[in-house]
């Protein structure tokens, strides 16, 4: 299936998180969404983004300062499904052959306080184990159950540089 993910992260930064925030980029990236909004970062997040894009390839998006009921709105009009991740929702091992159907998602992932709001706007609220742990570990391991580990496969276009994946040691060539 030709499936779109764009990813979600709520709040504001009430402490630092920059790594944090750098780290559910990454993971969005790597992991087949094609783009992530941030309600608020520095900007040195999105230049690190840039500078992976143009080294590994590929063209993923990050966007900042849209306020999250906008994203939720816009994602709603464009006939994608909202599905929130909080450990108070449905186990994702029982919600996965639901999601898999799904051809247009936003994942959403909470920061330091997650408005309550975002529980009755989403389609789904869905739990990565009912224990409490980490937005870039849970939204990892649900691009993983939503896309049946098909994003493990991906290539990247447009890289300056190429891993040949080895046993040993590190091989990177330039394209
Ligand atoms: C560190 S938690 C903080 C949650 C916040 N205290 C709240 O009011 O819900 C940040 C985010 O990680 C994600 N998360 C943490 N544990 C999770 C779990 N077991 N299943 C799904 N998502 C989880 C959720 O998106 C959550 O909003």
């Amino acid at each position: 299936m030709d499936r779109s993910i764009k990813v979600l992260r709520l709040g504001q930064r009430y402490v630092r998180d920059d790594r944090t925030l750098t780290h559910l980029c990454l993971v969005s990236r790597a992991l087949g969404a094609e783009s992530i909004y941030l309600e608020d970062a520095e900007k040195d997040v999105i230049a690190t983004l840039d500078g992976v894009n143009k080294t590994w390839g590929g063209d993923f998006k990050a966007f900042l300062g849209v306020p999250w009921r906008r994203v939720i709105q816009d994602a709603k009009k464009e006939g994608r499904s909202v599905v929130h991740l909080t450990m108070y929702g449905t186990p994702i091992q029982d919600a996965a052959p639901q999601l898999r159907g799904l051809d247009k998602i936003l994942i959403v992932v909470g920061g330091p306080k997650v408005p309550g709001r975002v529980y009755h706007e989403a389609d789904f609220n869905v739990a990565v184990t009912s224990q409490p742990h980490s937005e870039v570990a849970a939204l990892a391991i649900a691009l993983h159950e939503v896309q049946s580990g098909e994003e493990l496969k991906r290539t990247f276009q447009k890289s300056r540089l190429r891993i040949l994946p080895s046993a040993r040691g590190k091989r990177v060539v330039e394209n």
